[in-house]
């Protein structure tokens, strides 16, 4: 366990906003976790790669970031193996090793940026597939009753962006392992119809897994900012979903608005659209904006705040309330401990 004062969180988030914590924590070792100061969620934050955080104060008490490795064939049984993976394993190299050792079953989330601890929390997902199709366990520290707990995926409450972890117990729970259950026999899922033309247009009938894996890599490529390149955190707001009497009503005002069919009858409206519809796109206020390659996604220029890239998110959640009568939630955690 490394322990760090007062350390710089520039480099330990994605959009590259300048903030503060009091005390940085490096967990290397399951162990380390009954060492941990005692975790207050009112002034403490737990950090993997800082890809789906704003920072928009400083973090007055502890950063906790998870560096916890490790990738273990727990089991085999028929067709399917339980794979155990550290929480701080970086997503998208155990994407591409799994597609190695001929496990299938991540090919469409390949390239999500961030570890494995954090895809529970809003049940990664992209491409037509999410975390939830695979996800057989978690293991987490829990701090109200400090004690270990191991969450079979359905008390995981996983829907779509959300989770046990994210909306009904935040704070709660210290992911420190996750247990995936991964087939070998590929079963392609192209529902989605981008990933279809992608793959028809490099002239593939019948893709492998690593087939797909490479399609989605080339797509998000295309279509993402790449925080290396330019300070993001993915989507900024989350698609809404609404009624179906909600959405027949918007959809008459707007019948361009991408929309798609949920669970319950529900409808999940596109958010770029929306956004892109209020003239937004490209919109900067200072070096904070919204991407010019997609709607969705709020950006740094460089010397962007937390604060500033904060005020533009709530400049389009208001335009896109007043054109649209939709609320935007913000999808990333917005770190604000002045609140
Ligand atoms: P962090 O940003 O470090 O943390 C995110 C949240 O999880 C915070 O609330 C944090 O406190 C909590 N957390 C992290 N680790 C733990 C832990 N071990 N225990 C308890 N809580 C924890 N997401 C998608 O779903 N689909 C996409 O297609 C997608 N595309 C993206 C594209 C880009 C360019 C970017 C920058 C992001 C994208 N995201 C996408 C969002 C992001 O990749 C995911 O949310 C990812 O899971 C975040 O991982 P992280 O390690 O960076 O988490
Ligand atoms: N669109 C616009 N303007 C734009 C961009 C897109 O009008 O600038 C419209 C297009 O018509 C397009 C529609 O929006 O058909 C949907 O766009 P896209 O396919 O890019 O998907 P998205 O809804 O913007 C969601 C996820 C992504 C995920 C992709 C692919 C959310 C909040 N976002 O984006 O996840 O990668 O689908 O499955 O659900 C993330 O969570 O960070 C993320 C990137």
């Amino acid at each position: 366990m490394k322990v760090r004062e007062r350390p710089s969180l520039k480099a330990l988030n994605s959009f590259g906003v300048p903030a503060r914590a009091g005390l940085l924590v490096t967990l290397e070792r399951e162990e380390d976790v009954l060492e941990l100061p005692f975790f207050d969620p009112r002034r403490d934050l737990v950090l993997g790669d800082g890809t789906n955080v704003l920072f928009v104060t400083d973090v007055p008490g502890t950063v906790i970031h998870n560096r916890l490795m490790g990738r273990s064939v727990v089991a085999e049984d028929g067709d399917s193996i339980l794979l155990e993976v550290g929480a701080g394993e970086n997503w998208h190299r155990l994407v591409r090793w799994t597609l190695r050792q001929g496990m299938t079953g991540l090919e469409n989330l390949s390239l999500i940026p961030g570890c494995a601890g954090a895809a529970p929390l809003q049940n990664i997902g992209a491409y037509g597939v999410d975390l939830s199709s695979v996800l057989d366990r978690v293991t987490a520290w829990d701090w109200e009753t400090a004690a270990w707990v191991s969450l079979g995926a359905r008390e995981c409450l996983l829907g779509y962006r959300d989770s046990l972890f994210r909306s009904v117990a935040p704070g709660r729970y210290l992911i420190t392992s996750i247990r995936l259950r991964l087939p070998r026999t590929f079963r392609p899922r192209l529902d989605f119809a981008g990933l279809r033309e992608e793959l028809a247009a490099a002239d593939i009938v019948r893709p492998s897994a690593l087939d797909v894996s490479d399609a989605v890599i080339r797509l998000r490529r295309r279509k993402l900012p790449d925080p290396a390149a330019i300070g993001n955190a993915g989507s900024f707001f989350k698609n809404p979903v609404v009624n179906a009497d909600r959405a027949d009503q918007v959809l008459a005002d707007h019948p361009g608005l991408p929309s798609w069919p949920v669970a319950d009858g529900a409808v999940k409206l596109s958010a770029a659209w929306m956004i892109e519809r209020c003239g937004l796109k490209g919109h900067r206020l200072g070096d904070a904006g919204v991407s010019d390659r997609h709607a969705l996604v709020l950006v740094n220029h460089g010397g962007a705040s937390g604060q500033q890239i904060w005020q533009v998110a709530s400049a389009v959640q208001a335009a896109v309330a007043e054109a649209f009568g939709i609320p935007l939630e913000p999808e990333p955690r917005v770190v604000d401990f002045s609140r």
